[in-house]
C-alpha cells in the first residue's frame, strides 16, 4: 500500500495540494490501489507551530514515506532570517538525498502555444526535461553569514556529478533513438563547472556512448532557450543554481509558472538505486512555482502544476503509467480550446476567468470519464 507524506506548506501550497489530492480516490476506485496519506507541516506553517522550518519528526517521516507530496514554502511574513520557511524544503531534499530534480517543460495543451510571450512559430514543439542537481553546489556546503560578509561555497564532488549524470543518461536511453543531452555549466569561469564538464563527459563516453552529449555555457543557454527553445528538446542537465533559474525561465516559455511540475528522485527512474517499498522511485513531488503570496487566499491559483506533479508521482513512485497519462490528458482537455474539442477552462494566469476549484473540478470530471467511473 503506497504511503504518501503530504506537506502542503504555505500560501497557495495548501490550496492547490488540497485540490490535486482529490484525484487519488478516483485512481483507487479504478485500480483498487489504496493510498495512505499523512499530512504534516513544513515551511512557515512549521515555523509558526514549532519554531523550526521542519521538525526532526517530519524529516524522519520523509525518509520513511514512499513519496512526499509537497506544495510550496515561504512568504514575506517570515522573511529571510534563518531558519526561514524555504530552509525546511532544502533540509528535506538533503535528508532524502533526492539529488535529481526533473523539471519538464512542454505545453500541457497545444492550445496554450499562442499564450506564450514567445512567438508561436518559435516556441511551438518545445519539449525538454531539465534535470537539476538538487543536493549540492552553492545551495549546500558550509555557509558563512556575518554582518558584512556572506559566503556560499559552490562545490561539486565526483560522486555528486556522476550520480546525476547517470539519471540524465538513463532517461535519454528511454527513447529510441536516445534523446540528446545538453549539459549546461560555466566551465569558462567556475572550477566546479570544469570538473562537472569533465566528469559528465566521462560518464557519457563510458556508460552511454549512444547518447549525443553537448555542452553549453549556462548564460548563453538562458538566452537561446528564448530565441531557439526547441533546439534543446531532449534533456538539459545542469547544476543546482543554474537549474533553479533556467526552470523558472522555462515557466516563462510556456506562459505561466502555474503549469510546470517537478519530481525529485534518489536514483534513475525505474532503477534499483533509491527504490521505495512499492518498487518505484523514492521521491518528492512539487510544482516549480512558489507560494505566490500575491494571489493566495483568493481561490485564484492555477492547480495544474500541482496536479501534473501528482501525475509524476504516479509514474515515478508508483509505476502507474496509465493513470499518470490519464491525468495529463485530462489536464490537456480542460485547457484546450472549444474549437479543438476542449473545455477551455483556465485560471487568470492563462487569461481565463476560472478559479482554482472550477479548474480542479473540471480535471476531476475528465479523469473520472477517462477511467470510466
Ligand atoms: P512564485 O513562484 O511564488 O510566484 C511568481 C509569480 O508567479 C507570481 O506572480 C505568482 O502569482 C505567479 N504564480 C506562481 N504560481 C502560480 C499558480 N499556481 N497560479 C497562478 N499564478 C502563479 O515566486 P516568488 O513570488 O518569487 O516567491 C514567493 C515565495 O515562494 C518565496 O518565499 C519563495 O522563496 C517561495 N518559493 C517556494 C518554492 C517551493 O517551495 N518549492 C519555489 C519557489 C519559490
Ligand atoms: C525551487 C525553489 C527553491 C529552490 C527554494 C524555495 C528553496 O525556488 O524549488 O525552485 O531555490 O530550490
Ligand atoms: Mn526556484
Amino acid at each position: 500500500m503506497p504511503h504518501i507524506l503530504v506537506l502542503p506548506g504555505d500560501h497557495i501550497g495548501p490550496e492547490v495540494v488540497h485540490e490535486a489530492l482529490k484525484l487519488l480516490p478516483l485512481i483507487t476506485a479504478s485500480t483498487g490501489v489504496e493510498f495512505t496519506l499523512d499530512h504534516d507541516l513544513c515551511g512557515g506553517a512549521s515555523l509558526d507551530a514549532h519554531n523550526d522550518s521542519v521538525t526532526e519528526a517530519v524529516l524522519k517521516k520523509c525518509t520513511e514515506a514512499d513519496a512526499v507530496f509537497f506544495g510550496s514554502a515561504g512568504g514575506p511574513e517570515w522573511g529571510t532570517r534563518q531558519p526561514n520557511p524555504e530552509s525546511g524544503l532544502l533540509r528535506i531534499r538533503a535528508m532524502m538525498e533526492i539529488f535529481a530534480n526533473l523539471r519538464p517543460c512542454y505545453f500541457a495543451s497545444e492550445a496554450l502555444v499562442g499564450r506564450s510571450p514567445i512567438k508561436e512559430e518559435i516556441v511551438r514543439g518545445v519539449d525538454f526535461m531539465l534535470i537539476r542537481e538538487n543536493c549540492g553546489g552553492a545551495y549546500f556546503g558550509k555557509k558563512i553569514e556575518q554582518e558584512d560578509y556572506g559566503c556560499d561555497p559552490w562545490e561539486y564532488s565526483r560522486k555528486e556529478i556522476e550520480r546525476v549524470a547517470r539519471v540524465a543518461g538513463a532517461l535519454a536511453m528511454q527513447t529510441s533513438p536516445p534523446t540528446q543531452v545538453t549539459s549546461a555549466d560555466k566551465a569558462n569561469v567556475l572550477a566546479s563547472s570544469r570538473v562537472w564538464r569533465r566528469i559528465v563527459t566521462e560518464v557519457f563516453e563510458r556508460e552511454f556512448p549512444e547518447v549525443k552529449l553537448q555542452h553549453q555555457l549556462a548564460d548563453s543557454l538562458a538566452m537561446m532557450m528564448i530565441t531557439q527553445p526547441t533546439r534543446w528538446n531532449g534533456i538539459i542537465l545542469t547544476d543546482n543554481t543554474f537549474g533553479d533559474i533556467l526552470s523558472d525561465e522555462a515557466g516563462g516559455l510556456t506562459g505561466s509558472l502555474g503549469l510546470l511540475p517537478s519530481a525529485s528522485l534518489a536514483g534513475p527512474p525505474g532503477g534499483k538505486l533509491g527504490q521505495n517499498s512499492v518498487g518505484g522511485a523514492r521521491g518528492l513531488y512539487e510544482p516549480v512555482h512558489g507560494s505566490a503570496p500575491d494571489i493566495s487566499g483568493k481561490g485564484l491559483a492555477n492547480p495544474v502544476a500541482q496536479v501534473l506533479s501528482l501525475a509524476m508521482m504516479l509514474r515515478y513512485s508508483f509505476n502507474m503509467h496509465k493513470e499518470a497519462e490519464i491525468v495529463e490528458k485530462a489536464v490537456a482537455k480542460v485547457l484546450d480550446t472549444k474549437e479543438a474539442g476542449g473545455l477551455e477552462i483556465r485560471t487568470g494566469d492563462l487569461g481565463g476567468k476560472a478559479g482554482t476549484k472550477e479548474m480542479s473540478e473540471a480535471i476531476q470530471s475528465e479523469v473520472k470519464r477517462m477511467l470510466a467511473l
